[in-house]
């Protein structure tokens, strides 16, 4: 059975495109491979190294994975700090991982521009922690979003490094899981890119908003002035909507609109009426799912402890033998 590990910083609340990209796969997966899923608190000090709420961000993100399906007797669901076996591993692989091959990552380059103040090591080592979470359980497999993929190659030249420095096949090289068909993009609603990318207000649905707030984001997205000519393609923002569409609405809905569109007989202001309502109930379930569990203290601690226990379990296993194999007693 395939290891499988995946993970999210705890920088905000989980949107449509978190579901659609990954947590609606992942409560399948949970019951056909090994699964970890942890939440990144340790990453987030690279940018955040004073966080104002960082026990109630971690609360929010696991409340959500759990809302959405993922089930904490068949999968690993852990918080990274409660793993420090994980700081243990990072210092290890950071003693073969070289500056020029972690200057180079983008992710660095990108950071080091947008917070010039606050180029720290951990930026600069984000990598080897990166792995450190993917090795430290032996993981095969890895979802990953493109922004992503540069990571875990690095993982895979840590992997291999250790492998042959040591002379041993002790960490299998990590791949990144891929969802083929299942993996829905899911656009914002800025017109542009992708749910989330942006850090504008009303770009994203959140899983918590409440119906009311999610009427007021779709009435809001962008759209064109409308196709002048029949069967006209559609503009980037337009197709976005019916992206979206076809996500949560019924087949007859987005036939009927694209029509609409076709004929050149649209309203976009129906449209999004209808998407809107559409997304209201489709996120409806999840949403009193939330509520019921951020009321819910004792099991959400219940679970974070579950999991913990079984990270550890794995972790100090592996801990144990990078320790012999470099040779500490
Ligand atoms: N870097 C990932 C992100 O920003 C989060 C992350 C940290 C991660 N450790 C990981 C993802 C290990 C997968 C595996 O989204």
């Amino acid at each position: 059975m395939d290891i499988v590990l995946s993970g999210i910083r705890p920088t905000g609340n989980l949107h449509l495109g978190n579901y659609f990209g990954a947590l609606r796969n992942f409560t399948k997966m949970q019951y056909e491979n090994n699964c970890y899923f942890f939440i990144a608190d340790y990453h987030s000090l690279t940018t955040h190294p004073t966080p104002e709420n960082l026990q109630g961000n971690v609360k929010q993100v696991l409340v959500e994975y759990l809302a959405c399906g993922l089930d904490p007797e068949a999968a690993t669901i852990y918080v990274q700090s409660d793993l420090p076996e994980t700081a243990e591993l990072y210092l290890f692989l950071n003693m073969n991982a070289y500056k020029g091959e972690l200057e180079r990552v983008t992710t660095f380059k990108e950071k080091a521009k947008s917070q010039p103040n606050n180029i720290n090591a951990g930026l600069l080592t984000y990598p080897t922690l990166m792995a450190a979470d993917i090795l430290i359980h032996r993981s095969h497999k890895v979802p990953v979003g493109k922004d992503q993929e540069q990571h875990l190659e690095m993982t895979r030249t840590f992997a291999n490094r250790f492998n042959r420095l040591y002379k041993v096949e002790y960490f299998p090289e990590p791949v990144a899981y891929n969802f083929g068909d299942d993996l829905v993009k899911i656009p914002g609603l800025d017109g542009s890119g992708k749910m989330g990318k942006s850090e504008g207000e009303g770009n994203a649905v959140f899983l918590a908003d409440e119906p009311n707030v999610i009427r007021k984001k779709v009435m809001r997205a962008v759209t064109d002035t409308g196709p002048v000519e029949k069967n006209a393609k559609k503009s980037d923002p337009v197709q976005n909507l019916f992206t979206l569409m076809q996500a949560v609405s019924t087949p007859d809905t987005v036939d009927y609109f694209n029509d609409k569109f076709n004929s050149c007989e649209i309203r976009y202001g129906d449209m999004k009426k209808q998407l809107s309502e559409d997304i209201i109930k489709f996120t409806d379930p999840i949403r009193e799912k939330i509520k019921q569990l951020s009321a819910d203290d004792d099991y959400i601690k219940k679970v974070m402890e579950i999991g913990k226990e079984k990270a550890r379990a794995s972790g100090s296993k592996t801990i144990h033998e990078v320790r012999q194999i470099i040779g500490f007693r």
